[in-house]
């Protein structure tokens, strides 16, 4: 996680956090509430990758430290200002900041753990507002997917790898 934390955000704001689903408890309710899905009971941990849809305002912690940086608040007004601007003047532009952000932190999670062996595996297919509320998360955070990581049991025949698009097919050169 403390090599995931190195992944990029929008003025390094970070509007994410997660919640890690360790014990047999936990990991119980949360399996009720991802549609039963077996890797929630069999990995060690599943973590709720959550995003902050409020993250972009005031009393972020990380404008501080930008102020510090900059040698003073004023200097960092018109940043504030921007980030009101682009990530929280819509309902979809705060929404958008908080899942492409969290997504990024995700998949770096997942990278990350593989270094060490630990395979990782997401879900959406999950009940977004039953998990927000039993896991008590605040009003302007949403659960953005779940991630369960766990070590891959020997002798597993996984599905093979399944087709993916063509660079031609995925990119548009213009
Ligand atoms: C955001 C996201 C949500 C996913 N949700 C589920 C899920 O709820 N259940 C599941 O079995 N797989 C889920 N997957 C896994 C995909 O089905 C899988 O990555 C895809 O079929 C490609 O297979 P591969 O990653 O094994 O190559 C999800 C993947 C992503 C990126």
């Amino acid at each position: 996680v403390e090599l995931a934390s190195l992944a990029p955000s929008a003025f390094n704001l970070q509007p994410w956090r997660l919640i890690a689903v360790r014990s047999p408890e936990g990991r119980e309710r949360l399996w009720r509430l991802a549609q039963q899905q077996p890797k929630v009971l069999e990995a060690p941990v599943t973590l709720i990758v959550v995003g902050d849809r409020g993250a972009w305002q005031g009393d972020n912690p990380a404008w501080g430290e930008l102020a510090a940086m900059l040698g003073g608040a004023e200097a960092v007004k018109p940043y504030l200002a921007m980030a009101e601007a682009l990530y929280g003047a819509t309902t979809e532009r705060r929404i958008k900041f908080a899942e492409s952000n969290a997504a990024l932190l995700a998949m770096s999670v997942v990278y990350a753990a593989r270094c060490f062996g630990v395979e990782g595996h997401f879900m959406s297919g999950i009940d977004f507002a039953g998990i927000k509320q039993e896991f008590a998360l605040d009003e302007d955070e949403e659960v953005v997917m779940l991630l369960a990581l766990g070590y891959a049991e020997g002798g597993k025949v996984l599905y093979p790898r399944r087709k993916r698009q063509s660079y031609d097919e995925l990119v548009e050169e213009v």
